[in-house]
């Protein structure tokens, strides 16, 4: 995906996310690597056995302010990996504490440092060049719309799909999800009044 997403940013004249493209795409082949190296220890016999730990994250600085990307594909991309490597970091972590509680030291450590780099490094360096962090009204104004549009459409309609497919315990956390959503809106909007701004309309 990112070898792609290099191509089309050096395509569209966007060097800085061509290059960023390609080297957290390098980075994910060597996590791969060291995770197959961890199959073979696991599944070779001691779960000790030469799993590899040295991965190391080097925490990049948010910087708050609009993005310098200006073609909308490559802003697209960037939004794409974004998710990605959120998701990474959330599923890593998880993983990583289900290999603790297993008795799996080392496979932990594999998959906390690893999560690290998803989240302090390739989630920071793309949403530095999209842009993703600007003031406090505008991260407001953003986080309310999200919140708001996940309560009101995103998860409803879920909801809607589970229940047609009969999966009631779905509907039940779709449901609940969405209604916490709705809470969150209403906390960040109360935060928003209590600076004194508004959102744009479009908002
Ligand atoms: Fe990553
Ligand atoms: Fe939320």
């Amino acid at each position: 995906m990112y070898r792609k997403f290099a191509e089309q940013a050096a395509a569209d004249g966007e060097k800085e996310a061509a290059r960023l493209f390609t080297e957290v795409a390098q980075d994910e082949a060597d996590h791969c690597a060291k995770f197959l190296q961890a199959e073979k220890a696991i599944t070779g016999g001691s779960p000790r056995a030469n799993v590899p730990t040295d991965v190391r994250a080097e925490p990049v600085e948010i910087q708050a302010g609009p993005s310098t990307v200006s073609s909308s594909r490559t802003l697209e991309n960037l939004r794409v990996a974004m998710k990605d490597e959120a998701f990474a970091y959330a599923k890593y972590t998880l993983f990583g504490d289900r290999a603790g509680e297993t008795g799996q030291p080392g496979l932990a450590t594999l998959f906390h440092r690893t999560a690290a780099v998803e989240h302090a490094e390739h989630f920071a360096e793309y949403a530095n060049l999209a842009g993703a962090v600007r003031d406090t009204g505008t991260n407001l104004c953003a986080t309310i719309k999200r919140e708001t549009r996940e309560g009101t459409q995103v998860y409803p309609a879920y909801a809607r799909q589970a229940s047609a497919d009969g999966d009631t315990e779905a509907v039940k956390l779709l449901n609940d999800t969405a209604n916490d959503e709705l809470k969150h809106a209403k906390a960040f909007s109360g935060e928003l009044s209590a600076l004194g701004k508004r959102c744009p309309t479009s908002s």
